[in-house]
């Protein structure tokens, strides 16, 4: 008896796998389909129009973990989504176009050279310009180049939002709006570099959080027509968004360069005050010095950091939100099988290494 309930169990949750990897397969096409238009209509205009949708299509087909549709996806069917919507294809491609803007945006600002393992847009564009001695100045021209792909790509993912029923728009504007606002507080929590860790927690939530986990999945509820689930979603969200994000601050410290394919150690150089470093700070005054003054190597700072143990203690603040999280859709009124992906997936964005 037990024997056939736990099979029965595992066929489901195969099913919904299977439903959801499908989804993200339609998603996958959806985007590079939108794409392919683009370029045969900018092509038709003008050869050389072509070069900022291509450079977008790029970075959109260098892969990345496609978190956000995902999420998007699983929330839908969760709420009892139909396996066929064209609307919540529709909604996770638009997430993925988002943040693909975000990236070259925040590629900018965090001045990256690597996005996806390729050179980042602003990067590879100062460098065509350098190899051309054309006029004018290369990082200008390369910085210039990418805010204007990246508002292609922010235009875009609202052509791609246009099929989804206008139920959706609140979470849909309060996503992008909170998205731009949390990277405007990052930047300036950087520049003023005073130890807050609620004000640390508060931006990788607002800058990251909310529009990889809790909104998408608010989204893909609300595309089910279920917007019931709207605060069991927001406490799983908010938990588990903010271990995603404190995972790729432990990443940019400690991880490796050539899986995450970005560059590490960029949060020290340019002085993000993350819950890691102001927790760091609070323990060890001497390491506000050597973020902020010339001469010392990431190595030297990574060695500072773990004598603090605060490493450690991020650690176990993810795992007390990977908990929460899965406490939070254990009590929500969806299919078991849901219950069972969300908490696996809560776990593999906590603990990813790439
Ligand atoms: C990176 O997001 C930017 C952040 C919000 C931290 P991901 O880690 O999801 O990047 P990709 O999409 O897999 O490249
Ligand atoms: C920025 O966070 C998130 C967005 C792209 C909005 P990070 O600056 O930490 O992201 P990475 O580490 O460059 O991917
Ligand atoms: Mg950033
Ligand atoms: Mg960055
Ligand atoms: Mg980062």
């Amino acid at each position: 008896m037990e024997m056939t309930c736990i099979g029965t169990q595992q066929q489901s949750a195969a099913t919904a796998r299977r439903t959801r990897d499908n989804l993200l397969q339609q998603m996958e096409e959806h985007l590079r389909a939108f794409l392919s238009a683009e370029h045969e209509l900018w092509a038709a205009v003008n050869e050389r129009a072509v070069g900022a949708v291509d450079a977008l299509s790029e970075l959109v087909a260098a892969g990345g973990k496609r978190i956000r549709p995902a999420f998007c996806i699983a929330g839908y069917l969760a709420a009892g989504g139909e396996a066929h919507d064209g609307a919540v294809v529709a909604a996770a491609a638009a997430l993925e176009m988002l943040h693909a803007s975000a990236l070259i945006h925040d590629d900018i600002i965090d001045a990256s050279s690597h996005r996806r393992g390729l050179p980042t847009v602003h990067t590879r564009h100062s460098a065509l310009h350098r190899h051309h001695r054309w006029q004018g100045e290369s990082r200008r021209f390369g910085e210039g180049v990418a805010l204007l792909v990246g508002d292609l790509a922010l235009v875009y993912s609202e052509q791609l939002m246009a099929p989804v029923p206008a139920a959706a728009g609140a979470v849909w504007h309060r996503l992008r709006s909170e998205l731009m606002i949390g990277q405007y507080m990052d930047m300036s929590a950087a520049a003023e570099f005073n130890v807050d860790p609620q004000l640390s927690r508060w931006i990788a939530l607002a800058k990251s959080g909310h529009y990889t986990i809790h909104r998408p999945l608010a989204l893909g509820a609300g595309a089910a027509g279920r917007p019931d689930l709207a605060p069991a979603f927001e406490r799983y969200g908010e938990a588990v968004g903010e271990a995603f994000q404190l995972r790729d601050d432990l990443l940019d410290a400690f991880g490796d360069s050539a899986a995450t394919g970005k560059p590490a150690g960029l949060d020290f150089s340019q002085h993000k005050m993350t819950l890691l470093l102001g927790w760091a700070m609070q323990r060890d005054p001497r390491i506000h010095h050597m973020i902020t003054t010339p001469g010392h190597t990431p190595e030297e700072v990574r060695r500072r950091l773990l004598d603090t143990g605060v490493p450690d203690d991020v650690e176990k603040h993810i795992a007390a939100l990977v908990d929460q999280g899965s406490t939070a859709i254990a009590g929500a009124p969806i299919a078991p099988v849901w219950r069972e992906e969300l908490t696996t997936m809560a776990e593999r964005v906590a603990y990813r290494t790439s």
